[in-house]
């Protein structure tokens, strides 16, 4: 195929497997554990607050035990070399991408490096835990921050944006995700639909793996640096 000019890369819990982070979709069907209805969901914080933040302060913690792999250098190296359109959408709420250096990348799902407060609606950088005592920094509310994570049934981020980039793209690359949760699980349909060459870049083959022009099996450190490489040579 010719030289696309504009990309969209679509990334899920896959690409930070080789880093040490648990993927969600893992044989016994809990994460880490936990039930994720109980962690994920609105109705699980409100029904235990102290259960979810804990979950959540667990995972933040752990950030400082991870670093990114090849897979997370190679898409940042692409997005620094890469003259036309990207947008790295992720569904992982962890800090790989941009501790390898990606800049044009929206996290549709939230970051574990975030806090909302109900209070004011401020989202801010967030490290520690967050215990339901923690204080707003912007409007010093005690009690009323939840993590900065887009849970089922709520609206994920950067909707608007990234529609547009999927309508504008030459091509859609998917790399580690099960394609199990809409609407980034619909996206290569809406991507294929508007023109774009379609690329899937798994362990496995995911649940959209028909959609797909081209499904590349194998480990993202290894897969997605032979790929980048392939579309600077
Ligand atoms: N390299 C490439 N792919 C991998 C690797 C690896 N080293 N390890 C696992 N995978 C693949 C698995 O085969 C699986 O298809 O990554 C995918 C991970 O799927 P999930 O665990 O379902 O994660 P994800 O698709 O990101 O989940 C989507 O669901 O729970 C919600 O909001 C949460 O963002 C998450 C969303």
């Amino acid at each position: 195929m010719c030289k696309p000019d504009n990309i969209v890369i679509l990334t899920g819990a896959g690409i930070s497997a080789e880093s040490g982070v648990a993927t969600f979709r893992a044989a016994d069907g809990l994460w880490e554990g936990h039930k994720v209805e109980a962690v994920a969901t609105p109705e699980g914080f409100a029904a235990d607050p102290a259960l979810v933040h804990a979950f959540y302060d667990a995972r933040r913690a752990r950030l400082d035990e991870v670093v990114p792999n090849a897979a997370h250098e190679a898409l940042a190296l692409l997005d620094a070399e890469w003259p036309g359109e990207l947008l790295i959408v992720t569904q992982n709420v962890d800090d790989l991408h941009e501790r390898a250096g990606a800049q044009r990348l929206v996290h549709m799902h939230g970051e574990l490096l975030k806090a909302w407060c109900l209070a004011c609606d401020s989202r801010v950088p967030w490290t520690g835990s967050m215990s339901e005592a923690a204080i707003c920094p912007a409007c010093a509310a005690p009690g009323r921050l939840r993590p900065d994570i887009v849970w089922f049934g709520e609206m994920p981020y950067d909707m608007d944006r990234i529609e547009a980039a999927l309508r504008n793209a030459d091509l859609f690359v998917s790399i580690g995700t099960s394609g199990a949760v809409y609407p980034a699980a619909g996206y290569v349909q809406t991507a294929k639909y508007c023109g774009a060459h379609t690329v899937e870049i798994n362990l496995e083959p995911s649940q959209g793996s028909i959609f797909f022009d081209e499904v590349r099996l194998g480990k993202a450190g290894v897969e997605v640096p032979k790929w980048v490489e392939e579309m600077l040579a």
